[in-house]
């Protein structure tokens, strides 16, 4: 699916679920998988029975959900703002001319801003990097990896997974006020949580956050390399920033599609999608879609158009999206504050690789910088 309409409202159908055990292509996998199911199909550790809660439907979804969104509301972002400019500070002090932004930046930030919510101590805070670009490799639901790359994706989710079920444990009898010590407070007073499952959130809260943003600001020093004016004008106008970052998100977004299995037969412009069919919203294509956008590959930040799908929409609309918001204002601020202008160091960019994220893997720059 590629037009804004039909992502918008397949988006928010009832009817399309994420639980990929509903799909076919899950029965063919087990079909054939036997012995060795591909590393999507657990968190890579024996007696698993946790999911991401991502990718699960009601009421399972509405349950995990609910428990961690207090961590995630426009209120308690807010309380986050300072300790996030403080983040952004220390990365960015003494920026020399040439620098590459995703080791400076976008990589360290997110699992800093995450390891504070989480309480993860600052010294295992390096190990998440690799270990989220292996997971995050596994949402592409790729069913035919090469073993040795299976088996390091495998080996991330067992890593990181039992990184976290041994942090829950040591928050047993703690009153901390990080959100793994709320999920343990939570499971301990009753709410149907198991150990696995705090283990499992703090998975996909770490995952979600860590590559999407990444690509988010490196995304964005490719468009202001490409439109030195857009970066003037937010320096010079702080007001700006809402706008330009909407565009930001709308032109690059750093997940390009977001699947959907169909719970029953949908109909749509007279074909029929058959209950178990695997469906791929194409988010990317949508934010550009003709019907809904003037010029819709021109980079301009004077839009009045509809909201931009790149946080999706329905019951599965990013938990993270103002966490996101708040943290891409930050950095960006940061920026202006100190250069006049980027360019791309090198003419070719390197991006990731996979199909549903895109951002770059390292993105070396030249930059102009302000006088202190
Ligand atoms: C620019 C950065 C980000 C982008 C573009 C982004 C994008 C998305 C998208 C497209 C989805 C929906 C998937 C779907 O409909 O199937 C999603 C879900 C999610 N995101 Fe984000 N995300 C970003 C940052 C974050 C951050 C910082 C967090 C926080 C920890 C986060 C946490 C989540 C979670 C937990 C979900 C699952 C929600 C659910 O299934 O109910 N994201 N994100």
């Amino acid at each position: 699916m590629s037009r804004y309409e039909d992502c918008e409202s397949l988006l928010r159908d009832r009817r399309m679920g994420k639980d990929f055990a509903n799909s076919k292509f899950f029965e063919q996998i087990m079909g054939e998988a036997g012995e060795e199911p591909p590393p999507f199909l657990g968190l890579g550790l024996d007696d698993w029975d946790a999911k991401l809660f991502m990718l699960t439907d009601p009421p399972e979804h509405t349950r995990l959900r609910g428990l961690v969104s207090q961590a995630f509301t426009p209120a308690t972002i807010t309380t986050l703002r300072e300790s996030v400019t403080a983040i952004v500070e220390d990365l960015l002090g003494g920026l020399p001319e040439h620098f590459d932004i995703m080791e400076r930046l976008a990589s360290p930030m997110p699992i800093r801003v995450l390891g504070t919510m989480l309480g993860i101590p600052a010294e295992d805070q390096a190990q998440f990097t690799q270990w989220s670009i292996e997971i995050a490799g596994l949402l592409d639901l790729d069913v035919q990896l090469a073993p040795e790359v299976a088996q390091a994706r495998r080996e991330a989710v067992a890593a990181c997974t039992t990184y976290f079920v041994e942090l829950a444990a040591s928050r047993g009898d703690s009153d901390g006020g990080d959100l793994i010590s709320t999920l343990v407070r939570a499971r301990d007073e009753g709410s149907a949580l198991t150990t696995q499952e705090i283990a499992a959130t703090c998975v996909l809260l770490v995952v979600a956050a860590q590559e999407t943003f990444s690509n988010l600001i490196g995304n964005s020093a490719i468009l202001f390399s490409r439109h030195p004016e857009a970066f003037t004008r937010l320096a010079d106008d702080p007001t700006a920033m809402d706008a330009t970052l909407d565009e930001i998100l709308r032109l690059e977004p750093p997940a390009h599609q977001v699947g959907r299995i169909a719970l029953e037969d949908v109909e749509l412009h007279g074909r029929r999608i058959e209950r178990g069919d695997a469906v791929i919203l194409l988010v990317a294509a949508a934010n550009r879609d003709e019907r809904v956008f003037n010029a819709p590959d021109t980079f301009c930040i004077e839009r009045e158009a509809r909201p931009n799908l790149s946080f999706s929409r329905g019951i599965h609309y990013c938990l993270g999206a103002p966490l996101a918001t708040m943290m891409a204002k930050a950095a960006l601020l940061g920026l202006t504050k100190r250069l006049t202008a980027m360019t791309l160091a090198e003419e070719t960019i390197a991006y990731k690789p996979g199909m549903g994220l895109r951002g770059p893997a390292k993105l070396p720059l030249r930059v102009g910088k302000r006088a202190d």
